[in-house]
């Protein structure tokens, strides 16, 4: 039997990149998935690369900054698994980079409530039903930008960094209640999001970032997925409040 045979886990953001490799790893330890995300197209094809593996999933298209499409994700969830055991929290954008008091209002606003916001709406409807089971692994994706500062990046790292401590809060409260919360944080990992920085920021180089990695090379999105399944596993069932760094030693100096 596999480890996560007969548990549903939800991922935010499981259309792409992280999210969709996450989902994957989950499936692939026996659990079914329930995935979300504004992109539908691309929502759709993690769902069919699932059950090309045997695995079982939906996608519910879900803006995270929206409270009662976050609410109608987990009650469609439910509603077609019967229970909720492990979420990943993963949905999150980056802005373009840009001295801290360039930015506008707007980008402000949009970062902080897709990347901030929306972490919060998920665990707000996801904890009364793990509540109601008893028990429950939540991991929140934050980032190195959540650990340490980042240069031209000021938004998306209080963005993170408001991630890590929403995310130990969480735990604090949840602690006696058989839920973990965790967060993990990956250095740079090559997906979309990252192809979309190097587009934006003539500025940032790809071996000046490649060498801010001590490790010699930037992640994979599987580095964070493993990550985030052994979190939500009982192998890290004494783990919670933890901020889990996967960055190939990017925060270490
Ligand atoms: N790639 C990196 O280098 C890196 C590093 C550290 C942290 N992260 C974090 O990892 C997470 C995933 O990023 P990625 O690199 O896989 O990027 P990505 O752009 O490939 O994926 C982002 C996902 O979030 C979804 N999304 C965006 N806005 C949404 C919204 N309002 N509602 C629902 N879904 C929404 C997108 O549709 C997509 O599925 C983000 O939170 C990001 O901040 C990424």
């Amino acid at each position: 039997m596999k480890e996560f045979e007969n548990k549903v886990a939800v991922v935010t953001g499981g259309s792409a990149g992280i999210g969709r490799a996450t989902a994957l790893a989950f499936a692939e330890k026996g659990a079914k998935v329930a995935i979300a995300s504004i992109q539908a197209v691309e929502g759709e094809e993690t769902v069919q690369l699932i059950r090309e593996t045997g695995g079982e999933a939906i996608f519910i298209q879900t803006d995270v900054t929206k409270a009662v499409e976050v609410e109608n994700f987990i009650d469609q969830t439910i509603a077609a698994f019967g229970r909720l055991d492990y979420a990943f929290n993963n949905a999150g954008v980056m802005s373009k980079m840009d001295f801290v008091s360039s930015y506008s209002e707007e980008e402000w606003d949009w970062l902080m409530n897709v990347n901030l916001k929306g972490v919060w709406l998920s665990m707000k409807y996801e904890i009364p039903q793990m509540l109601k089971q008893g028990r429950g692994a939540i991991v929140n994706n934050a980032s190195a930008a959540g650990v340490v500062g980042f240069m031209n990046a000021a938004i998306y790292t209080a963005s993170k960094h408001g991630v890590v401590g929403l995310t130990k809060s969480a735990a604090l409260d949840c602690a006696q209640q058989g839920i973990r919360v965790n967060t993990v944080s990956p250095g740079a990992i090559e997906t979309s999001m990252l192809e979309e920085a190097f587009r934006n920021n003539s500025q940032l180089r790809r071996e000046q970032l490649v060498a801010m990695h001590p490790i010699g090379n930037t992640g994979q999105p599987t580095d964070i997925a493993q990550a985030v399944v052994w979190l939500c596993s009982d192998a890290a069932a004494f783990v919670t409040g933890h901020n889990l760094v996967v960055d190939g030693g990017f925060t270490v100096p």
